[in-house]
């Protein structure tokens, strides 16, 4: 990884680690209902992940953890790693809070192998993940690291074609961010804020990388797995973050003018050999 992508990197830390709280008490995120008993994982989560019971998991990019004391709540052995420290700090606390024990590892995607030494039966991730990483051969090869022969990889993901979908005067969409631009984009504050507390406006500069379908099968495939299965839906489960999106009757978002349907997410199931 080339030195100005550290830089960067650390960049979005700190958007992230100051978002943390707010995301925590946010609607969005649903803290509350959680500790209801309601799931923060959904129908395709949950699907891709298959048996949770009694597998030792890993969930990385877990964020404050929510999806990861879920995967402990279903029967999971699980641990969670983020490089945000107040994220896993706050993950902690939702973790006492809860009663749903789980280890969370303060850690770069590019560090997994130095910070865990453990490895696992699955190793799972979810929305919002890959546009924050430069490279993404590491990335497969750090997963691929943390999981015992005849595990798995399971990751669901906003489809990048997603990104390229942008709502314009003379019709209703064109073409955004480009879905093979190798260059990393900046993002300047604009007076908006995330997807969870879009009322906050963030004061922090944020860097992204897009990621075509074909690069995130072939850093897979290089790093040794196996792919066993991979999907693409016509809709996304969340989805107000975006203008070009409209939620259905069954909460479920869409792009609404066409006839088949456009990829809006995608998952992939991937076997590390024995
Ligand atoms: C959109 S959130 C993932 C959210 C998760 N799906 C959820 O809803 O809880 C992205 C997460 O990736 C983390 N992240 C971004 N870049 C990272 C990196 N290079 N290494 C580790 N974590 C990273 C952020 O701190 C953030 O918690």
């Amino acid at each position: 990884m080339i030195e100005s992508d550290k830089y960067l990197m650390k960049c979005n830390q700190d958007f992230w680690n100051s978002l943390v709280e707010e995301h925590y008490v946010s609607e969005f995120y649903g803290v509350d209902r959680f500790l209801d008993g309601q799931n923060a994982l959904d129908e395709i989560e949950l699907d891709v992940l298959g048996e949770i019971t009694g597998k030792d998991i890993l969930h990385v990019q877990c964020h404050f953890g929510l999806s990861t004391l879920n995967l402990v709540r279903k029967g999971g052995c699980v641990a969670g790693a983020d490089f945000s420290y107040k994220a896993v700090k706050v993950a902690d606390k939702l973790s006492k809070i809860s009663g749903l024990k789980a280890k969370f590892y303060e850690s770069n995607v590019y560090e997994l192998s130095e910070k865990i030494p453990d490895k696992f039966d699955i190793v799972f991730t979810s929305y919002g993940v890959l546009c924050w990483l430069p490279d993404l051969g590491e990335w497969a090869r750090q997963i691929a690291s943390r999981i015992y022969p005849g595990g798995k990889f399971c990751m669901v993901e906003f489809h990048p074609i997603m990104q390229a979908l942008k709502k314009s005067s003379m019709g209703p969409v064109i073409i955004g961010e480009p879905y093979f631009n190798e260059e990393v984009m900046e993002f300047l504050p604009d007076g908006s804020g995330s997807y969870a507390i879009p009322e906050v406006p963030s004061r922090h500069t944020t860097y992204e990388w897009a990621h075509p379908i074909s690069e995130i099968i072939t850093s897979l495939v290089e790093a040794g797995l196996h792919i066993q299965k991979m999907e693409e839906y016509p809709y996304t489960t969340q989805g107000g973050f975006s203008e070009c999106l409209t939620e259905g009757q069954d909460g479920l978002w869409r792009y609404p003018e066409s006839e088949f349907g456009v990829p809006l997410t995608f998952s992939i199931t991937a076997g590390k050999p024995n």
